[in-house]
């Protein structure tokens, strides 16, 4: 019997530590064959994911000795948690262990779109000089606009407000009330009026059917030609044929994706964009991130295997509820 099965690049000391207890298998690209993950997982008592597992129904079933799924991130977007939930099969996250590292990529990214720096350093390292190429924009006096005002929303917004930006964010399960608002002094609008004002739009919703798309031609629309889009929550946020209609229309100015429908993705009309930055969804990698949430995934998969209650877990209940 396996007692953790770790199907995705998910190692460090906190791994160590759990394999030194347990019988742990380290399989880092087994997320990318299903029928072996399948056989797998059927004598696997627990699972360690990252995005790329896919979690399903199938997955899950198979695993009949399965009590727990570790997820080593926040979006539980690849998990069927219905299933879970009826399994009795805990699931676990990691909520706010990258949030600070998600929102410093956001300040990147804002900074890098406003004053041009990849094009510039691209064309400064083929040689040129061209200074008044690369002239770019201020962000004091400014407005961020936060699609989802969670916990990455609210910091990246708070480093926004750091740089003297204006705050909106568009919420539609946040009220005026919300501490999250209050302290981020963010105003509270609708997501078109959002999409007219700001002049950076940031993108912090979970990836799920009714986020599906979100941001697609008649989004693009309304936002200002000089405006920037980020997206470093799910590329599937984004309808991307319409996002590339946008930047070549001039209906936006620039973007930067951290995140994509496929992942890798294809060769698209965005790789040869200057006014766009592409990055392979590194939000949350940072060695501080990736060390919390390696430790908080393996700390709650011990507890399981321990007996014990998880302590972050995404399912209705903390302890298995398996019938056996
Ligand atoms: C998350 O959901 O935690 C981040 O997107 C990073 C990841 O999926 O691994």
């Amino acid at each position: 019997m396996i007692d953790v099965l770790i199907a995705e690049a998910v190692s460090g000391p906190f791994v160590d530590a759990l394999s030194a207890r347990f019988n742990v298998v380290r399989q880092p690209n087994l997320w990318e064959d299903q029928a072996a993950l399948l056989k797998a997982t059927e004598t696997a008592r627990t699972l360690i994911v990252r995005n790329k597992t896919d979690v399903s129904a199938e997955l899950l079933r198979a695993g009949k000795h399965l009590i727990g799924v570790g997820r080593a991130g926040v979006g539980l977007d690849n998990i069927d948690l219905q299933c879970a939930n009826e399994l009795g099969v805990v699931v676990t996250c990691t909520p706010d262990q990258n949030s600070i590292s998600v929102a410093e990529l956001v300040i990147g990214l804002m900074i890098s779109l406003a004053r041009k720096i990849p094009a510039a350093t691209q064309d400064t390292s083929a040689g040129h000089w061209n200074r008044q190429q690369f002239t770019g924009t201020e962000l004091y006096g400014k407005t961020f606009g936060i699609i989802g005002a969670g916990k990455i929303g609210f910091l990246a917004a708070m480093r926004a407000r750091a740089l003297g930006m204006h705050i909106l964010a568009y919420d539609p399960f946040v009220s005026e009330d919300n501490v999250l608002v209050r302290e981020g002094q963010a105003e509270l609008v609708d997501l078109d009026v959002l999409l007219s004002r700001a002049d950076v739009v940031s993108c912090h919703v979970p990836g799920s059917p009714k986020t599906d798309g979100l941001i697609n031609k008649e989004r693009f629309a309304h936002m200002k030609p000089t405006a920037f889009f980020i997206n470093t929550a799910r590329g599937q946020v984004v309808n991307e044929p319409d996002l590339i209609a946008a930047l070549k229309a001039g209906k936006i100015a620039g973007a930067a994706l951290d995140v994509r429908v496929a992942e890798p993705p294809k060769s698209s009309e965005l790789d040869k964009m200057p006014n766009v930055i592409l990055t392979p969804h590194i939000a949350a990698f940072t060695h501080e991130a990736q060390g919390r949430v390696t430790r908080v995934v393996c700390e709650d998969i011990g507890r399981l295997l321990d007996g014990q209650p998880a302590r972050n877990v995404a399912t209705r209940f903390s302890v298995p509820q398996k019938k056996t």
